[in-house]
């Protein structure tokens, strides 16, 4: 039934190109019925190609053959027609299409493949589960919410090129088999067959090659690499991904931070055609924590968080005096207007903060009638209530939801609980793009089950110039040159300025627990390179599925992904990861201890 494309058949435009400045033209389209409707002496069929769609109409006056082929067509044969465009009759124009007052009188047509009914119907929005449309994601990508995805992508991956080939930055490759590269998750490893029992890690980050890139006096770095992290998968993460990733020399932070955000505003300035005047807000770690309890805060809304602990310090309720008592603190969030939520919500809220490991939330929900119920209100004095709710500045409406723990966990809580909030009370426009930046991050970062430190970034990362001296003597203490550029509370990118000197660099791995002879088998080549003369330098990497996820509004980064994992980090249509034969591991020395 399939016919062959024969040599003239060329197309001459794309569905959507076609209007009825084209009446009379002979035309060439070829793409997908969308779905054929039968008048008796009349076919008409969508024609879909990646532009949209486009009306064939068929006469049986015309051509008999041709019109028993349109008959027979069902929805996503591959098609070839040819015909001349003409208006369509009064009555049949259809305002919802860009072709919608024209359609192809077809007099010469081919069918160039059948199609077995598909698993779903090719169409926006359609509510398939998710499942099956990843199984079958070549369907998937079909439809034309997700075409429309991934054409932007490659619209935005454009834009980053050009504005960063203007700026200087020179696009190179660097290797994916390689050694490990310290960005804090797990490698994925690949054997070597050469060097049995060894293994190449696939990189987490260009991090280190970038930086030798820099000794090696290139000046400015650009690639739009792909990353490999086994981790733990949620909406913003996958195994592997894709960043934006650049590196500068002989630049300071604001240099940095000022190159990126130049791209951020030229990618909404020609993508999404908002112009972004104001300089993006630069904020300090220690603000963003105590005022959003987050390091990626969310601005586009309040709910900020009030540190009670100096108000409820000496007060009758253990469980608030207990926690200032134990070196933790006592923080709100006033959700106006979050009196509406009923003690069923409520109640859901408490649950939502134990997962952030709180061991409870207390609220007071003052009704718009005036009617006060509380949690807590009963273990306080008339004055205690009273300074909790001056301090919060509550009024009517208003729900006040305090937590009192440790500070990490009260922060996480409050951070996360602050956002579901906004997110019930359904205040949240993903289009108002709020774009900041943190800076001023701890170098450094304690474990107390590992009882020692860890970078919070990467071992590279510079001390602040005027912490340095604490470096011995107090390292939780020592702020770093990093700073993550943040929209609508998601971490979009991160970067720093580099360690570039060798006697920082080694104190680094000092601080961090690493010993000369580790450091060095780890790093070596790095430090070995630090000393034929290394430029100052720094960089940035932008998660670019992330990125193009929020210009989208979207929520999920497997919508800008063509071929997406799932949770497991396994492909449910090519069902990766699969079991070697027997032989290639043989190959390999490897033999596997534990097939569970
Ligand atoms: P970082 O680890 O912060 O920095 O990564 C940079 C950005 O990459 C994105 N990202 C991810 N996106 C999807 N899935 C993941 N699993 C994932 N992990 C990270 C985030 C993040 O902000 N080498 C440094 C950059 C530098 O210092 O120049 C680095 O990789 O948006
Ligand atoms: P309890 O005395 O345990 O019944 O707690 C009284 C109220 O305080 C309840 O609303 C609890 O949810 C709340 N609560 C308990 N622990 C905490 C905590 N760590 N922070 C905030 N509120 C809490």
């Amino acid at each position: 039934m399939a016919e062959l494309l024969r040599e003239n058949d060329k197309r001459t435009h794309y569905a959507t190109e076609l209007s009825a400045v084209n009446v009379g033209d002979r035309v060439c389209v070829m793409g997908w019925a969308q779905k054929q409707r039968d008048l008796g002496a009349l076919i008409f069929i969508d024609l879909r190609d990646r532009s949209g769609i486009i009306q064939l109409a068929f006469d049986e006056k015309t051509d008999r053959e041709i019109f028993d082929k349109a008959f027979s067509v069902r929805a996503e044969y591959v098609l070839c027609a040819k015909g001349v465009v003409r208006r369509r009759g009064e009555g049949a124009v259809n305002k919802n299409l860009p072709t919608g007052e024209i359609e192809v009188a077809v007099d010469e047509f081919r069918v160039l493949s059948v199609a077995q009914t598909p698993p779903f119907e090719i169409v926006e929005d359609s509510k398939v589960n998710a499942e099956l449309r990843l199984k079958h994601r070549y369907l998937d990508l079909r439809r034309p919410d997700m075409q429309g995805n991934i054409i932007a992508r490659s619209r935005i991956s454009k834009i980053a090129r050009d504005y960063y080939a203007e700026n200087g930055f020179i696009d190179i490759e660097t290797p994916n088999l390689c050694k490990p590269t310290p960005e804090g998750a797990r490698d994925y490893l690949v054997p070597s067959r050469v060097h049995k029992g060894k293994f190449y890690a696939l990189p987490q980050s260009p991090q280190l090659y970038k930086q030798l890139l820099m000794v090696s006096g290139f000046d400015r770095y650009f690639q739009i690499a792909r990353c490999y992290r086994d981790e733990d998968l949620r909406a913003d993460r996958q195994p592997e991904f894709t960043q934006i990733d650049t590196e500068m020399s002989f630049v300071s932070a604001d240099d940095v931070m000022k190159m990126h955000e130049g791209f951020i505003k030229r990618v909404c300035r020609e993508f999404l055609g908002k112009e972004i005047t104001e300089d993006f807000i630069r904020m300090p770690y220690a603000e963003a924590m105590s005022r959003f309890g987050s390091d990626k805060p969310d601005i586009r809304f309040g709910y900020e968080l009030t540190d009670l602990s100096e108000v409820v310090k000496n007060c009758g309720f253990k469980v608030f005096a207990g926690a200032v008592e134990m070196g933790g603190s006592v923080r709100a969030i006033n959700v106006k207007g979050g009196a509406k939520f009923s003690r069923k919500e409520i109640d859901s809220l408490v649950e939502f903060v134990k997962s952030y490991r709180a061991k409870g939330l207390a609220w007071l929900k003052w009704a718009e009638t005036g009617d006060i119920s509380s949690s807590y209100a009963k273990f306080l004095s008339e004055e205690e209530n009273e300074a909790i709710k001056a301090a919060m500045g509550a009024e009517a409406g208003d729900l006040l939801l305090i937590v009192a723990d440790k500070n990490k966990v009260v922060f996480d809580s409050l951070g996360a609980l602050r956002c579901e909030c906004a997110k019930r009370m359904d205040i949240l426009d993903p289009m108002d793009l709020k774009f900041l930046w943190v800076t001023e991050f701890p170098l450094l970062e304690y474990s107390e089950e590992d009882g020692r430190f860890y970078a919070m970034h990467h071992p590279f990362t510079a001390p602040m110039d005027e912490d340095l001296e604490y470096l011995d003597s107090d390292p939780g203490r020592v702020r770093a040159k990093a700073y993550d550029i943040v929209l609508n509370g998601t971490e979009l990118g991160g970067g720093s300025i580099r360690i570039h000197s060798g006697e920082i660099q080694s104190k680094m791995f000092e601080v961090l627990g690493l010993s000369e002879e580790e450091s060095q088998e780890k790093f070596g080549y790095l430090l070995d390179a630090f000393r034929y003369g290394v430029p100052p330098h720094g960089g940035l990497a932008f998660g670019f599925d992330r990125l193009v996820t929020l210009l989208l509004g979207l929520e999920d980064i497997r919508d800008v992904i063509a071929f997406p994992k799932v949770q497991n980090a396994s492909e449910l249509m090519t069902k990766a990861p699969s079991a070697p034969d027997a032989g290639a591991l043989a190959e390999l020395g490897i033999a596997i201890v534990n097939e569970e």
